[in-house]
């Protein structure tokens, strides 16, 4: 006998679906991607699709390929030389078939880069923090993972999949971190999880008060620096190395897929706890390793960056410059230390509506930022000058901002 359920107890699938999306439509926050070819060797021009009028000119403000590295002659040509010598894929995980040789070389630059013995690479930023996270804290029983509020979603997910104890600090407030540290048992095993670079911030953590906190309760340190990586420090290994704190740090982790414009995360640590990550980890175990190809091509981005410091001092004086044009213009532009360029709308549909408006009218792309990635309030746009936006495209964008800021009756800075 079938039993059914009569037509009022049915789940009405589709009905929750589009309620789950009309809900994003009317809080202003439904996403829309922008469909774009960008130029290789022109960047940031890129040529954009949507509306149906063919290909338009756009020039790109919102790109994490922030060195344009991921155009760099080198990089390209070790890409184009690795597709040819070895093909398309790597044919397996890294246990069975996928450990190739770009792959040993690139885990021993990466070790290097950071002082650390070892390293180990992921498909992804956001798989190695999730991966990593959760699987240290299983393999130490009782662990409480110490948090910043303002920590990246994948790093969330680890912690939450790691199923242990776990307190959120204020962010950057050493007090209230020594206050939570202080507060439990000192016999317990305890991480601090906290990023470098902020990036919708653009604050840096302090970090080697951070690991003084660390050394006093004896916690480790798992230290995130996806928006450093590439672009600071003599060699590119982030903030820690810019402040001479590798070495204190237990963990850092780090993306392939920003500064040094390919694909991929990794960590780096001691051997015995790389040792860990790769025998424990499902989300470095139960995975097809990267393409030999995007390998090849990180690895000749990391080499250059380690050697040459023209991309980082390109990008730091276009941002400061970048940052001095919107203040003077009375742009309401968020004053940090770092690359990334905020001004903050506070509004998610203005914020969509700005961003909208210079794709429209200007040729000019740069994504609204909504919930959840800031929270809901300080909605913003995120510029990230590098060293390939020259001075006449940062005039056209703050004519630009202050035009649209006019018309639609925005509030200047203070
Ligand atoms: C702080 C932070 N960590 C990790 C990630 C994930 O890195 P990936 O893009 O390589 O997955 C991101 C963003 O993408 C990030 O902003």
């Amino acid at each position: 006998m079938t039993i059914e359920a009569s037509d009022s107890a049915r789940v009405d699938y589709s009905r929750v679906f589009t309620q789950a999306i009309d809900r994003l439509h009317a809080e202003g926050r439904y996403r829309v991607f922008i469909d774009i070819l960008r130029n290789k060797g022109a960047f940031p021009n890129a040529r954009c699709f949507a509306g149906h009028n063919g290909p338009k000119p756009v020039t790109v403000w919102c790109s994490n390929d922030y060195l344009a590295m991921g155009q760099h002659p080198k990089v390209i040509a070790a890409m184009e030389e690795a597709l040819h010598d070895v093909g398309a894929g790597s044919g397996g995980t890294r246990n069975i078939g996928g450990n190739t040789h770009y792959h040993v070389d690139l885990e021993a630059e990466l070790a290097d880069l950071h002082g650390k013995e070892g390293a180990l690479l992921f498909t992804s930023g956001y798989v190695s923090n999730e991966a990593t996270l959760s699987t240290v804290a299983k393999i130490l029983p009782g662990c409480i993972i110490y948090s910043d509020e303002l920590n990246h979603a994948s790093m969330i997910a680890g912690i939450r999949n790691a199923g242990c104890e776990k307190r959120v600090f204020r962010h950057n407030d050493l007090a209230h971190l020594e206050e939570l540290l202080a507060a439990d048992d000192p016999a317990m095993p305890k991480l601090i999880a906290f990023e470098s670079v902020y990036s919708m911030e653009g604050d840096i953590a302090p970090i080697a008060a951070i690991c003084d906190l660390a050394d006093k309760y004896n916690a480790l340190t798992y230290l995130d620096e996806v928006h450093a990586v590439g672009m600071y420090g003599p060699r590119g290994g982030g903030i820690s190395e810019r402040e001479d704190v590798a070495h204190r740090l237990t963990i850092i982790e780090g993306t392939l897929g920003k500064a040094f414009g390919v694909m991929g995360g990794y960590v780096a640590a001691d051997q015995t706890i790389i040792d860990v990550i790769r025998s424990y980890a499902p989300g470095f175990i139960f995975t097809t390793s990267l393409s030999p190809v995007l390998v090849a091509g990180v690895l000749a981005s990391v080499r250059h960056l380690k050697s040459s410091s023209v991309e980082r001092d390109g990008q730091q004086a276009a941002a400061a410059r970048m940052k001095a044009m919107l203040a003077d213009a009375g742009l309401p532009v968020m004053q940090g230390e770092t690359h990334i360029v905020p001004l903050m709308v506070g509004d998610p549909v203005k914020a969509k509506k700005i961003s909208d408006v210079l794709l429209a009218e200007y040729g000019i792309y740069v994504q609204p930022i909504n919930y959840p990635t800031v929270p809901r309030g300080t909605e913003r746009l995120r510029f990230t000058p590098g060293p390939a936006h020259d001075e006449a495209m940062m005039r056209e964008l703050t004519d630009a901002l202050v035009e649209i800021w006019g018309r639609l009756e925005l509030k200047k800075a203070a």
